[in-house]
């Protein structure tokens, strides 16, 4: 069986400075360690975006140009719990605003709960989850002529790498009408001294999610991982604004991947790169934009100004 997967990793490990894409650390023990990484006090973005949804609601209703006499489609992309989004949702609901809310996700499962607990907590909202993949279900909803709202919360651009965005960005304008708009969510560019106890937390769980990373290859790819064999190690330069974690290979050591049949060296200190995550700010944002028609009309930031919410609009230009 040669899965995508597999490819990926085979890949990631044969490069010169081997690597291995983030997005596979979501498996079912990734994805709740993840909703332990949000809890953690170190672990300032969910918090800090929180705080804006909750306590700038009516100035994100105001920023986003809503207005109660004009259906417009809610569409949030990649929506979890939906924390964060159901604080928009109670606002909208209570000032009679006339939407439907389209959560978006890959995990049918996710999906389910969040449509029970909006069912339940906030019955009047009409909600319409769609399984898939973004920009599959963003061509099918461009077919409307009603105003497209996106939700992209919590920084996960700030997984994809510079280039990785530009195109991601430019997809998304392409899948939008003009005058639609997108509330994207990043974290801000600050110092080290917050940013990498975020990636670094006391309590060991950031590490867990990383090396979950080294498990998973053991048991899809019967692999011989010894996790006890490589370190958990996030950097953060705050000149670039970006945090990048390192998996470092405390020995010499060689790792047999049985489903390839092939054996990866690693020198002792040898690093695996696993994840990006980039911290913005406007001129940083703008570049990345440049090559779409989505311009920034508005900007939010928590009462510490450690995250923003960004409002963009697709323009004729
Ligand atoms: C999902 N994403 C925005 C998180 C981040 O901050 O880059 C993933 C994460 N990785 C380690 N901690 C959290």
């Amino acid at each position: 069986m040669n899965t995508t997967f597999q490819k990926d990793i085979e890949l990631g490990l044969s490069a010169t400075n081997k690597t291995l894409p983030s997005k596979y650390f979501y498996d079912k023990i990734g994805d709740a360690l993840f909703v332990e990484i949000m809890k953690m006090p170190e672990y300032y973005l969910t918090k800090a975006e929180l705080d804006i949804f909750k306590n700038q609601t009516n100035d994100l209703i105001k920023a986003l140009k809503l207005k109660p006499s004009t259906f417009f489609e809610l569409v949030e992309l990649g929506a979890g719990d939906g924390t964060k989004a159901k604080q928009l949702l109670n606002a909208l609901d209570e000032q009679h605003f006339n939407f439907v809310y389209a959560p978006i996700d890959i995990s049918e499962h996710a999906l389910q709960n969040l449509k029970a607990t909006v069912n339940s907590e906030l019955p009047n909202v009409k909600i319409c989850p769609k399984q898939g993949d973004y920009f599959n279900v963003l061509a099918d909803l461009k077919q409307t002529e009603h105003p497209i709202i996106v939700l992209f919360l919590g920084s996960n651009i700030g997984n994809l790498p510079d280039a990785r965005a530009i195109e991601f960005i430019q997809k998304l304008n392409d899948n939008l009408k003009v005058g639609d708009r997108v509330l994207l969510g990043v974290d801000l560019i600050k110092p080290k001294s917050i940013v990498l106890p975020a990636y670094n937390d006391a309590q060991g769980i950031t590490k867990r999610f990383n090396l979950n990373l080294l498990t998973r290859i053991n048991n899809e790819l019967d692999a011989d991982f010894d996790i006890n064999n490589f370190e958990h190690k996030p950097e953060y330069t705050e000149t670039e604004g970006v945090a990048r974690s390192f998996l470092v290979s405390t020995k010499d050591q060689s790792v047999t991947i049985n489903s390839m049949n092939k054996t990866f060296y690693f020198s002792k200190g040898e690093k695996i790169h696993t994840e990006t995550s980039r911290k913005y700010n406007d001129h940083i944002l703008k570049e990345i934009l440049g090559h779409s028609d989505l311009k920034i009309i508005d900007r939010l930031t928590d009462s510490k100004n450690l995250f923003a919410d960004y409002i963009l609009e697709k323009t004729d230009s």
